[in-house]
């Protein structure tokens, strides 16, 4: 029997059966971009990588590319979103092969933090810099300087393995070793948080709020670090600091537009897969659909979502005719120039990520709220729908909660359907994919499009990087 008629005879119509289709596609995609992403994001780190040659033990090198853009080197950003996910890998027992290159990863940014760079003295100003040559030596040329996520996130990551390290025994190593490496970057972060810091994409120099939310966890996360390791004079100071960047984070809010606006400088609307991405790297399964902490399932976050990708409809032949709210390609910003400004791997599947994450949320809740905030993002799969709590019913398949949550998975589906459409055969991600034909272009093989593709995987399945502590936080401005 064709699987039309399967779904028929269940009762089942027209959009459900689209959405099936979709799932068919994709899980496909999925099989066989895995291993593709694994490889070749491995190739990308030294010193065996296959296109890594020259590239110290553990450095991430952010591409292969050398000309046009000239991506060989290595950026604290990208290195930590990469190890972020190794590292999750191997203390989920997914891959236990992953240690060394993991210790690795520790001792040669331990070496490039002590390494005096334009941004400021070794260990202190210098943290904020953004990128290093492959050999670890310092970047001296002009660039958007300092970078301030860079530090947290590398903290973020670290920590993750600390903890493990912890409970598995290892804490004199942690104390020793490991700690000292961490504290550098959250005192960094805990001194500098309210100073300018250029936003991830290099370009403004203002405040961020990528910047300011991957600050926040970076400093709750050191809270409860140190407590086990009996600091807790730098516990305090730590979430005394997390109190002061969540009430900022608040301020980014636009209230009469509904998103999240990403800088407070830069002239442009505001718009930016900055803020998609803040969300992801922030989200707690544990800490529902907190507003505060912009959590993917949150009011906030859903409609910033749509204006976001709303704000992509227009601006790529790629995605025209593709009516709301059908899925279309996204990249950094609308106003976006660079290589002539067009879709990002990594932004669209970032999309694609906040909904997994937000079905996730939800299905442990059993139950998904809509405010008048997010009402406008549920209507365009359920037009006429009121604010409420919609709850998951087990003994009915046509509620209102399994209405939204297939329709919001279809749709979530749907951006990475995009994604796969303009993967060449070979599964090679660059950052960005033509706006016109969707040929890849700018850098190949990014490392970070590939570590981007694996979380959004991870996060279909109703994987996560787990709890951090933005459960129950109050804001106190
Ligand atoms: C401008 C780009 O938008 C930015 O992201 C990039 O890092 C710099 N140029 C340097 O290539
Ligand atoms: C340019 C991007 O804008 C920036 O976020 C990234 O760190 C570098 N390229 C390296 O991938």
């Amino acid at each position: 029997m064709k699987l039309a008629t399967v779904l028929h005879s269940l009762g089942l119509t027209g959009s459900v059966l689209d959405f099936s289709k979709t799932i068919i596609s994709v899980d496909t995609y999925i099989a066989k971009e895995t291993p593709v992403a694994k490889s070749r994001l491995l190739a990308n780190i030294g010193p065996d990588g296959d296109k890594s040659h020259g590239a110290l033990a553990g450095i991430v090198i952010a591409s292969p590319s050398t000309k046009n853009p000239d991506y060989l080197y290595t950026w604290t950003r990208d290195s930590a979103l990469v190890f972020k996910l190794l590292i999750e890998d191997f203390v989920s027992g997914d891959d236990p092969s992953l240690r060394g290159l993991i210790d690795a990863y520790i001792s040669v940014e331990a070496t490039i933090q002590q390494t005096p760079n334009p941004s400021g003295p070794a260990g202190k100003g210098g943290l904020g810099e953004p990128k290093f040559n492959i050999d670890g030596s310092a970047f001296t040329d002009p660039w958007g300087r300092p970078q301030r996520d860079g530090p947290a996130l590398r903290a973020t990551a670290m920590m993750q393995y600390a903890e493990w390290l912890l409970k598995t025994g290892n804490s004199s190593y942690v104390k020793r070793s490991l700690w000292p490496i961490i504290q550098l970057d959250l005192d960094y972060v805990a001194t500098s948080w309210r100073q300018p810091t250029f936003d991830l994409w290099e370009e403004i120099n203002s405040e961020s709020f990528f910047t300011a939310v991957v600050q926040h966890r970076s400093l709750r996360e050191g809270s409860s670090l140190a407590v086990k390791l009996q600091q807790h004079a730098e516990s305090l100071k730590y979430n005394a600091q997390a109190d002061g960047v969540l009430c900022f984070m608040q301020s980014f809010w636009n209230p009469d537009r509904a998103y999240m606006r990403a800088n407070t400088g830069g002239g442009r609307s505001g718009l930016d897969s900055n803020t998609v991405l803040a969300s992801i790297h922030t989200f707690d399964p544990s800490a529902g659909c907190d507003t505060a902490t912009f959590q993917p399932c949150s009011d906030r976050a859903l409609s910033n979502l749509k204006k976001y990708v709303d704000s992509f409809r227009r601006v790529y032949a790629l995605n025209k005719g593709v009516r709301t709210p059908d899925p279309v390609a996204t990249g950094r910003y609308p106003e976006d120039v660079y290589f002539g400004g067009n879709p990002w791997y990594l932004a669209t599947l970032a999309v694609a990520e906040q909904l997994y994450d937000a079905l996730l949320t939800w299905h442990t809740l059993r139950a998904i709220t809509v405010t008048p905030i997010s009402q406008h993002f549920f209507t365009q799969f359920a037009p006429g729908i009121s604010p409420g709590t919609y709850r998951a019913d087990s003994n009915s398949t046509s509620s209102t909660y399994s209405h939204l949550s297939a329709a919001i998975r279809a749709h979530a589906d749907g951006f990475l359907a995009v994604v796969a459409r303009h993967t060449p055969p070979d599964g090679g991600l660059a950052e960005q994919f033509d706006k016109a034909s969707g040929a890849p272009a700018s850098a190949v093989d990014l490392t970070w499009s590939y570590a981007a593709a694996l979380t959004a995987f991870r996060a279909r399945k109703g994987g996560s990087s787990g709890a951090w502590g933005a459960k129950g936080l109050d804001v106190v401005c």
